[in-house]
């Protein structure tokens, strides 16, 4: 009997002793968050939200009356719908015959005693929350959201691309190392929550299946939060999918290996994390305890770097099968540069076309080198302004169902939160159909474009003459870039005609001649007829070439997160630079 009484006392010890081993390793918190994510990506395939969107594409038209409809009837008696006399307006042409196009003042004021509490102004009741979008670098924008539409936005979206995901790569899903900056909610004083874009908060429950090893802190800086969660993922050599919001943070991941290797294979070898960053003791007993020393992997890796960084990823990670990140106007480069050298071979996939105002589209071919989106009909109703109409101010537009394959449009949105025919200021190309909707790609947002006389140069544009360019000066490869009208310069731009002033990091060159920096407005006049013209007749003067360093970049990201309040990794890099700040910030990093 006593002896029972023992052996279970015994077994009990042991019991007890090896689960607080488990609990000490982080085992456990890996198992129970494994089995959330496998149940929601159950859920996920039984719910099959790709039919929805089948539906939603062969009756596009129909689809998209009826939710003008709805939206119109829904909001009758807010103030902006009795002001506009929205219970008038029964069907779409009457709707595009008196309401006007708008652009964001139009909403400022709205926007902002909505904020302060005032209901039923834009939309019905009181938003869920109101989203901080800062779109190209310049001023942030405040956009209101429902809880109904953040779970449509979930459901439309979200769902439809995991789902694309989980057949083309089964199982990836539940292998992913997300690269993010934890944020914390502020609030208005209403009590409405302010959430950057794009945020989980406008993604759904990912958070809670994709937990982060590290809860936001104030005392660990952007690198050392960067740098935790590169070691976890560097452990995990199954790692089947590698995400973050934009490509920029990306690039800056892979540089952060390329040069604190050694320091990371020591990380992972004793199983703590550097011993350099000044943690408060509780933060770094959390994170130590759930790293493991794994000598082997470290000499893995070890192994691997010495070979260099040209397709490391896949080294690294031979499993990996998709890097997902959102395109912005300005990510090509990065984009561009990732594939050529750290991510050789693997592909990139875009999934979402989405803004802080609206779900535009979903990409359903990861592998396709060019993002393309179906347009979602129950999203929001979409117009669309020919191009060629895009700088008047009240143009004619067309309707879902009268654009035409290869032809380039202004996308206008009415969602379902307040905002009525909004010029996104996207320029869009309709590359083919989805049943009845169009499939696009988004060739260049309005805000981007570089102008000091009326000659409208886009970002892609710009991008192409400065490739040109580069490729003159022997041995240059570019980094990064970014440009600004000499005009927001204020006293920096020395007082002479208008130009365009531009910075460039570049590998292989220390320094570049009058000559060769005089060459990129050569090549500018030869692809822009109006610049050309501008410049012979010297009302614009000739380009600026500056050099500056790739870390350069990353602070005028910080500086422009900083101005709207917003985390880091929400900022989409843009290399046209609308701000006085931020184009000061770049100048003063200026080598030569
Ligand atoms: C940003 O806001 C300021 C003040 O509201 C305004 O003067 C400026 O024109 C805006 N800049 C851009 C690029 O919209
Ligand atoms: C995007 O950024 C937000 C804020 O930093 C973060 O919470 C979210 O996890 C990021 N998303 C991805 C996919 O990394
Ligand atoms: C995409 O791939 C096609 C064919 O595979 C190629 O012709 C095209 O140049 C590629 N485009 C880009 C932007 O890489
Ligand atoms: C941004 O703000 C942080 C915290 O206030 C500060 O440490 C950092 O220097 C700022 N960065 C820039 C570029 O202004």
């Amino acid at each position: 009997m006593i002896s029972l009484v023992v052996d279970t006392l015994l077994l009990g010890a042991i019991v007890i002793f090896l689960l607080f081993t488990l609990w000490r390793s982080g085992r456990v918190k890996e198992w129970t968050t494994g089995l959330e994510r496998k149940r929601f990506l159950n859920s996920l395939s039984r719910k099959n939200y790709g039919k929805t969107l089948d539906y939603d594409t062969s009756n596009a038209q129909d689809v998209q009356t009826s939710l003008l409809q709805e939206i119109l009837r829904k909001h009758q008696n807010t103030e902006y719908g009795q002001k506009h006399n929205f219970k008038d307006l029964i069907d779409v042409s009457l709707f595009q015959k008196f309401h006007p196009l708008t652009q964001y003042s139009d909403y400022e004021n709205y926007i902002q005693r909505t904020r302060e509490g005032e209901e039923n102004i834009l939309l019905q009741g009181k938003p869920q929350a109101v989203i901080t979008t800062v779109g190209a670098l310049a001023n942030s924008s405040l956009i209101p959201i429902s809880a109904k539409s953040i779970r449509e936005r979930f459901l439309q979206g979200t769902a439809v691309y995991m789902e694309v995901i989980q057949s083309l790569f089964p199982g990836a899903l539940e292998k992913v190392a997300r690269f993010a900056f934890p944020s914390s909610d502020s609030q208005s004083e209403a009590g409405i929550p302010n959430i950057p874009y794009p945020s989980d908060c406008v993604f759904g429950p990912l958070n809670k299946i994709y937990p982060s090893q590290i809860s936001p802190h104030t005392s660990l800086t952007h690198y050392e939060m960067l740098y935790t969660q590169i070691l976890f993922a560097l452990k995990d050599v199954d790692l089947r999918i590698i995400e973050a919001n934009y490509s920029w943070v990306l690039r800056h991941v892979f540089s952060i290996i390329e040069e604190h290797w050694e320091s990371l294979i020591k990380d992972i070898q004793k199983g703590h994390l550097n011993l350099d960053f000044k943690l408060p003791l509780s933060i770094r007993k959390h994170i130590e305890d759930s790293l493991v020393p794994d000598a082997a992997r470290a000499e893995d890796l070890s192994i691997q770097f010495k070979k260099g960084f040209c397709g490391i990823a896949k080294r690294m990670w031979p499993n990996l099968q998709v890097v997902i990140a959102m395109e912005s106007g300005g990510s090509d480069l990065d984009k561009q540069i990732l594939m050529d050298t750290f991510c050789q071979g693997i592909p990139f996939y875009s999934p979402l076309y989405c803004t802080a105002e609206g779900l535009c589209g979903v990409n359903l071919w990861p592998l396709k080198n060019v993002s393309h989106y179906v347009l979602c009909p129950s999203s929001a109703f979409f117009e669309f302004i020919p191009v060629d109409s895009s700088d008047q101010e009240q143009p004619r537009t067309l309707c879902i169902q009268d654009v035409s394959e290869s032809k380039a449009y202004e996308l206008v949105i009415t969602n379902k939160d307040g905002l009525y025919r909004y010029r996104l200021g996207d320029v869009v190309q309709v590359i083919g159909f989805l049943n009845h909707s169009p499939i696009l790609e988004v060739l260049y947002r309005k805000s981007q474009t570089l102008s000091v006389r009326g000659e409208y140069i886009t970002e892609s544009g710009f991008y192409k003459s400065l490739l040109q360019t580069v490729a003159m000066w022997p041995g240059a490869s570019l980094l990064n870039y970014c440009c600004a009208d000499s005009g927001i310069m204020g006293p920096f731009s020395g007082g002479s005609d208008p130009h365009y002033q531009v910075f460039v990091a570049l590998k292989g060159v220390r320094d570049l001649s009058e000559e060769q920096r005089y060459k990129l407005d050569q090549t500018l006049q030869e692809h822009f007829s109006i610049y050309k013209s501008f410049r012979f007749k010297g009302s614009i003067g000739p380009v600026r070439v500056y050099l500056t360093s790739p870390k350069s970049f990353l602070k005028l990201i910080e500086l422009a997160a900083n101005l709207s309040g917003i985390p880091l990794d929400c900022v989409p890099f843009s290399h046209t630079l609308k701000k006085q700040e931020l184009v000061e910030c770049i100048w003063k990093q200026v080598l030569s």
